[in-house]
C-alpha cells in the first residue's frame, strides 16, 4: 500500500525553516514561521498564560472528555473576545488552532455546497491554498497588493470579487493580513461588506492575529462589520498567537447567520464534523485563554503583554523604513510602516528571494514575506544592507 503513495505537495514555509536551522553561518536570519520572538529571539510563555496554568493545575479534577464542540465556557468567550458584546446570532466549535478551524470551515463549505467557489487573496497564506486543493474545493483569486504602493488594490479586489457567484466564498483576513500586512480601512470594509451581501457571498474570515494590529477592538472591526451585515459568515479563529499558545492548538471556528433557525442545524454538523476529523477537539490551551479571560485581572496582564508584542512591532517597523529611508534616499519602503501584524511584503522575485538565502543567509518565503518575528534591532540594518544589495 505505502508504496502506491504518491507525492504531496511541499511546505515552504516548513522547508525554509529546517534549511535555516542546518546553514552553519553564524549571522543568517530566520524570516521563515509566524512565531513572535522578542528581542532576545525568544517565544516566552505569556504571563498570564503561566497565571492561568497554575490555576488549572489547582482546580481542575478531571481529564474526561469536554464535549464534541469544547467546553461551552471557551465558546461563549471567544465569542465574545472575537464579536463584541453584540453577539450577533452564532453558533461555535473548538478546533485545533487556526487551521484546525480553517480545515473545518472548508468541510463545513463542502457539506453545504460542494460547488462553491472560495475566493482568496493574491497573495494569501499558503496554507489556505493547499488546504483548499486537499479538500477539494475549487478556488479563485481576488487582487489584493498593488505592487506599484506595496498598498491595497481595492478597485482590482472588488473587480475580481463581481465574478462571484451567489453563494461562493470570499476568504478575507480580519487583520493583520498574511503574508502582505496590508489593512481595510472601515470605509472599504463596509464597501466590500455592502457588495457582499448584494452579492449574495458568503463570508469567511480568518483571523489568526487578533490584538497585533491596532489593538483588540480595533482589529475586530471588519469581522464584525461583516458578521453584522452578511447573511452568513464563518470565522476561524487562532489563539495561537495572541496568547502565545502555538503548541497547544486552541482555537475557534464561529458561525454567524441572520437567520438563527440555520445555526442548530449547523451546530449539529460541527460535532459531526469534529467527531469524524478527531472526536474530541484539545481542551488545555481553550481552557487556559477562557480562565484569561473570565479573569479581569489576569486578562488585564494579557492585555498589556499583547499592547507590548505590538508596539515592539511597531516599534521595528518605524526603524526599519528609517533605515530604508537612509540607505536608498527615498521614501519608497515607507509602506511598511502602514502595515499591521508580523508580515510585509517587499514585492521581490523569487530570484532576489533566492540570492538573499544564498548569499546573505536570510531565509525568506518566496512571495518576499519580511516577518517581524525574524527581526530585531540588531539585525535591522543587516536586513536592510541585504534588500538593497540583490536590487529590491
Ligand atoms: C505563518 O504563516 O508563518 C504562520 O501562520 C505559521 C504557519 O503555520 O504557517
Amino acid at each position: 500500500m505505502l508504496s502506491n503513495l504518491g507525492s504531496v505537495p511541499s511546505d515552504e514555509i516548513l522547508t525554509l525553516m529546517q534549511m535555516h536551522r542546518q546553514d552553519p553561518r553564524r549571522d543568517k536570519i530566520d524570516q521563515t514561521v509566524g512565531v513572535y520572538r522578542n528581542d532576545l529571539g525568544q517565544t516566552p510563555v505569556m504571563q498570564a498564560v503561566k497565571a492561568a496554568e497554575y490555576k488549572i493545575w489547582q482546580d481542575q479534577t478531571s481529564k474526561s472528555y469536554t464535549g464534541l464542540l469544547g467546553a461551552p465556557e471557551f465558546l461563549e468567550v471567544m465569542q465574545a473576545l472575537v464579536l463584541g458584546p453584540e453577539v450577533p446570532p452564532c453558533t461555535a466549535a473548538a478546533v485545533p488552532g487556526g487551521s484546525g478551524a480553517c480545515r473545518q470551515a472548508f468541510e463545513l463549505i463542502r457539506q453545504a455546497t460542494p460547488g462553491a467557489r472560495v475566493y482568496v487573496s493574491d497573495p494569501t497564506w499558503a496554507n489556505h491554498t493547499t488546504m483548499l486543493a486537499h479538500t477539494g474545493l475549487a478556488r479563485e483569486t481576488y487582487r489584493f497588493r498593488d505592487p506599484a504602493t506595496g498598498g491595497l488594490n481595492f478597485d482590482g479586489m472588488m473587480h475580481d470579487l463581481g465574478t462571484a457567484r451567489a453563494g461562493d466564498v470570499v476568504l478575507l483576513h480580519g487583520c493583520c493580513h498574511n503574508p502582505t500586512g496590508i489593512s481595510l480601512t472601515r470605509t472599504q470594509w463596509r464597501a466590500l461588506a455592502d457588495r457582499m451581501s448584494e452579492n449574495g457571498l458568503v463570508g469567511m474570515i480568518d483571523l489568526a492575529y487578533l490584538g497585533f494590529g491596532d489593538g483588540l477592538e480595533e482589529d475586530a472591526w471588519g469581522t464584525r462589520h461583516l458578521a453584522e451585515t452578511l447573511d452568513e459568515c464563518l470565522i476561524a479563529v487562532s489563539c495561537s498567537k495572541n496568547f502565545g499558545l502555538y503548541r497547544e492548538r486552541a482555537g475557534a471556528l464561529l458561525v454567524t447567520a441572520r437567520n438563527p433557525a440555520l445555526l442548530a442545524h449547523t451546530r449539529e454538523v460541527l460535532a459531526y464534523l469534529n467527531r469524524q476529523a478527531y472526536s474530541f477537539p484539545p481542551d488545555h490551551g481553550a481552557r487556559i485563554v477562557t480562565s484569561i479571560l473570565k479573569d479581569p485581572a489576569m486578562r488585564e496582564v494579557w492585555t498589556q503583554e499583547l499592547h507590548g508584542i505590538r508596539n515592539s512591532i511597531a516599534a521595528l517597523r518605524l526603524q526599519l523604513c528609517n533605515a530604508f529611508a537612509e540607505k536608498t534616499g527615498t521614501r519608497r519602503f515607507d509602506y511598511i510602516r502602514e502595515h499591521k501584524g508580523m508580515f510585509s511584503c517587499l514585492g521581490a522575485t523569487s530570484e532576489q528571494v533566492r540570492t538573499l538565502r544564498a548569499k546573505h543567509a536570510i531565509y525568506m518565503v518566496t512571495d518576499s514575506r519580511l516577518n517581524f518575528a525574524g527581526l530585531s534591532q540588531q539585525n535591522v540594518e543587516r536586513i536592510v544592507d541585504a534588500v538593497t544589495h540583490v536590487g529590491i
